[in-house]
């Protein structure tokens, strides 16, 4: 190497060899620059570890806390500190980015199999014929008399219901066949910010203990799409706004960090929401490149914006008020208002009158505020569209 290039040079994040800087790049699963050499191979070496649809220790062939050290996949227990030559550690999606990397082109890509928990109204549904899937099977549990009347009303004929998640027994999510994917929001009254009397995660009589049924549920397709040796992802989301302590023990229980997506990006109303899962890329740094529309944008041409986004929109009317003085978003003819029914749909990214199944106008309101947002589940969901068969569109 020249005395110039000696300046420039950099040691690699895997075998710290000094190579020209100008020839380093971004490793992909590790931080820090990589030479040339070890970029090809990792690629290759990454894909021995994804035969499999787990990943595990290459040393004691444990599936849990899994980093990469170097050149190699091992767990925490494994990591030979002698052999520290650098101090490599691996990125927080490492992960992500290597299923991403070898499911794109391995597989024969295969229409969905679905489990939605906590349905609610079918956003997950909505968004997946959204981003075009081809659906082959969408299991349902719902509960709640008014959003099974919405679910009914717009895909009556195309969803299996199951009930209660807690009459998902082993026999019974046995009896589904494959799940390639798993979504679900628990009720989040008991673990919110919002509600002083808030239960938590523990008391058997309120809705709190839900989130243990996703648990149970997620670990029993875990294990099964190990044994049957199919990609499997899953997705659980709650309230941003929750204790530390609810947050920790779900991710512990989950053995994942959440990441946080809030729907103002895409929408004139904030609604912070955790989420937990395997779906590629759903840590990315959230980069929005078109503004959201104004409220203007949203509200019937007659009415206009007071206030330029709204909060946090719940089940209740105050929810969207601003200020001390509980200032209403809306004006028409001279008085201020509150959102229409309609306006609500929209803020959350429905098309109009997607909640009106022959219900209470309280009713639908109720069902809109536990809502996912359709653009941030859209957004999350998106990276699986190259992993999956898309719908065959009709003509
Ligand atoms: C936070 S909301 C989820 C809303 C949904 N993500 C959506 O976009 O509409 C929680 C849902 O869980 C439902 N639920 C409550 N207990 C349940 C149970 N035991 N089994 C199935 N669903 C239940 C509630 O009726 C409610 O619709
Ligand atoms: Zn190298
Ligand atoms: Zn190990």
């Amino acid at each position: 190497m020249s005395k110039s290039a000696r300046i420039h040079a950099h040691p690699c994040i895997v075998c710290n060899e000094l190579v020209e800087k100008s020839l380093c790049q971004d490793h992909p699963w590790l931080y820090g620059l990589a030479c040339p050499n070890c970029l090809v191979t990792c690629k290759s070496t990454s894909a021995k570890w994804f035969n499999t649809v787990s990943f595990e220790c290459e040393n004691c062939g444990d599936i849990k806390n899994l980093t990469i050290h170097l050149d190699r996949l091992v767990c925490l227990n494994c990591i030979d500190h002698d052999s520290d030559k650098s101090s490599s550690k691996a990125r927080y999606d490492w992960m992500e980015k290597i299923t991403l990397l070898h499911l794109k082109n391995k597989r024969e890509k295969r229409p969905l199999r679905v489990l939605s928990l906590f349905d609610g109204i079918g956003t997950a549904l909505l968004v997946l014929d959204t981003l075009g899937f081809e659906i082959e099977e969408y299991f349902s549990c719902e509960i709640d008399d008014a959003a099974l009347a919405v679910l009914n009303f717009h895909f009556h004929g195309r969803i299996k219901h199951l009930g209660s998640v807690n009459t998902l027994t082993a026999e019974k999510l046995r009896s589904l066949g494959h799940i390639d994917l798993l979504l679900g929001g628990s009720p989040c009254n008991e673990l919110s910010l919002a509600n002083p009397c808030r239960k938590g995660l523990y008391d058997p009589t309120t809705s709190g203990v839900l989130f243990f049924d996703f648990n149970r549920v997620l670990k029993f397709l875990q294990a099964s799409s190990i044994r049957n040796g199919r990609m499997f992802f899953w997705l659980f989301e709650n309230v941003a706004a929750m204790p530390h302590d609810f947050r920790d023990t779900i991710s512990k229980t989950l053995n994942c960090k959440p990441a946080t997506w809030d729907a103002i990006q895409f929408l004139p109303a904030k609604r912070a929401r955790l989420f937990w899962g395997n779906i590629p890329e759903m840590h990315r740094k959230q980069i929005v490149n078109t503004p959201p529309p104004l409220l203007d944008d949203i509200l019937e041409p007659y009415r206009k914006a007071l206030v330029q986004s709204l909060p946090t929109l719940t089940t209740t009317f105050h929810s969207q008020t601003s200020g001390k003085e509980l200032q209403l978003p809306v004006m028409q003819d001279g008085n201020e208002d509150g959102l229409l029914i309609t306006e609500r749909e929209r803020l959350f990214g429905f098309p109009s009158h997607f909640t009106d199944a022959d219900i209470s106008l309280t009713k639908r309101q109720r069902l809109l505020g536990r809502a996912w947002s359709v653009p941030v589940i859209e957004e999350i969901l998106f990276p699986l569209t190259t992993l999956y068969k898309k719908r065959q569109l009709k003509h």
